[in-house]
């Protein structure tokens, strides 16, 4: 009885000692890891859309292209050609522009084609 108690005991004591080992590393670590560590999904594999770029004309030029308020140029109907000169020449400063120059610059010549492509098709008002 008193040899099965010492065994219980030094049984537990091994246990305790194994759990303090297998319990270590997690204290050294972070308990919850940050969510800026976790690594970010691949980028999308196609190229945004001439739609989803034009999403960020809307705060000036209205949603669609379409202005209600004439305070900017509407782009919806906008023929192609027109569009894509406009935005070259933003673009290599051939164009005086007070904001545009520097929204021109973020895009390459085919996202350029991409949104000519999406606002001839809108309709405008
Ligand atoms: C911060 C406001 C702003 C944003 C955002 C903006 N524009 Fe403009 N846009 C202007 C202004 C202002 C003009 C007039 C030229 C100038 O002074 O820059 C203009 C003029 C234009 C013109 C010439 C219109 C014409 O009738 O000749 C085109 C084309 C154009 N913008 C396209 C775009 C496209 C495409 C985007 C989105 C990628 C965009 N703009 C985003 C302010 C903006």
């Amino acid at each position: 009885m008193r040899l099965h108690h010492l065994t219980l005991t030094l049984v537990g004591l091994v246990f305790a000692i194994g759990l303090l080992g297998a319990n270590a590393p997690v204290f050294a670590a972070p308990a919850v890891v940050p969510a800026a560590a976790t690594p970010l999904p691949p980028g999308p594999k196609t190229p945004p859309s001439g739609a989803a770029m034009a999403q960020t004309c809307a705060g000036c030029h209205g949603t669609d292209g379409r202005l209600h308020a004439a305070a900017f140029m509407p782009l919806a109907g906008m023929p192609t050609a027109q569009f894509v000169q406009a935005m070259r020449d933003f673009r290599d400063g051939k164009r005086p522009a007070t904001l545009m120059r520097h929204v021109a610059e973020g895009f390459s010549d085919g996202e350029i084609d991409a949104m000519a492509r999406y606002f001839v098709q809108v309709k405008p008002e």
